[in-house]
């Protein structure tokens, strides 16, 4: 991707508009987002249900903090500026699941932190308004919504990334 001239920290450009000092990454994978993120100077952790991607994640970057554990069951002590969900998490999570996942990612901010998360909108996933459900039950407000991890205006596309902040009462400020 990088070679065709594609933007692959996307993910990575967005979340660092906001500015935060720590991320969690949640459902990390092998944590393409959060080493980008360290590398850019960000205190990061990541958290995978799935273990082997978590041992990938470690390998690469043993200094930082891997969890492996299921979100929708998921606490930490920590508390972060900001919790990514990139690439399709939230589809991925078990359909049952989803809210608690919300959820988790909702107890792991410090309050006014913000949850990032960049899903695809298609057939027999979860719908924007069913997120923003979620979202709203976890004491999450809606702050911007875009089609694009670039930030390209959301008009109701096939890819959402919608940001909310836990217990913020206006739409904050972005970097461009
Ligand atoms: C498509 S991958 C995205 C990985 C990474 N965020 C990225 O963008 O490269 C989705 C990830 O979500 C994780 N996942 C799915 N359900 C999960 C759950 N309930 N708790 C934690 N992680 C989960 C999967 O194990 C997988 O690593």
């Amino acid at each position: 991707m990088a070679a065709s001239g594609q933007n692959v920290h996307g993910e990575a450009d967005l979340v660092c508009r906001y500015r935060p000092s720590s991320v969690l990454d949640a459902g990390c994978g092998t944590g393409r987002v959060a080493v980008e993120l360290a590398r850019r100077g960000i205190t990061v952790a990541g958290v995978d249900a799935d273990a082997e991607m978590v041992g990938a994640a470690r390998a690469k970057a043993p200094e930082l903090a891997w969890w492996h554990a299921d979100l929708a069951g998921f606490s930490t002590d920590h508390r972060f500026d900001l919790v990514v969900l990139a690439g399709n998490v939230i589809p991925y999570v078990a359909a049952g699941s989803r809210s608690a996942a919300v959820a988790a990612c909702a107890r792991a901010l410090v309050p006014g932190g913000r949850l990032v998360a960049g899903f695809s909108l298609r057939p027999g996933w979860p719908t924007a308004q069913e997120y923003e459900g979620w979202c709203a039950d976890a004491g999450l407000m809606a702050e911007h919504r875009f089609a694009t991890w670039d930030g390209d205006p959301f008009a109701g596309g096939d890819y959402l990334v919608a940001v909310h902040v836990l217990g913020a009462a206006h739409v904050g400020h972005i970097e461009r």
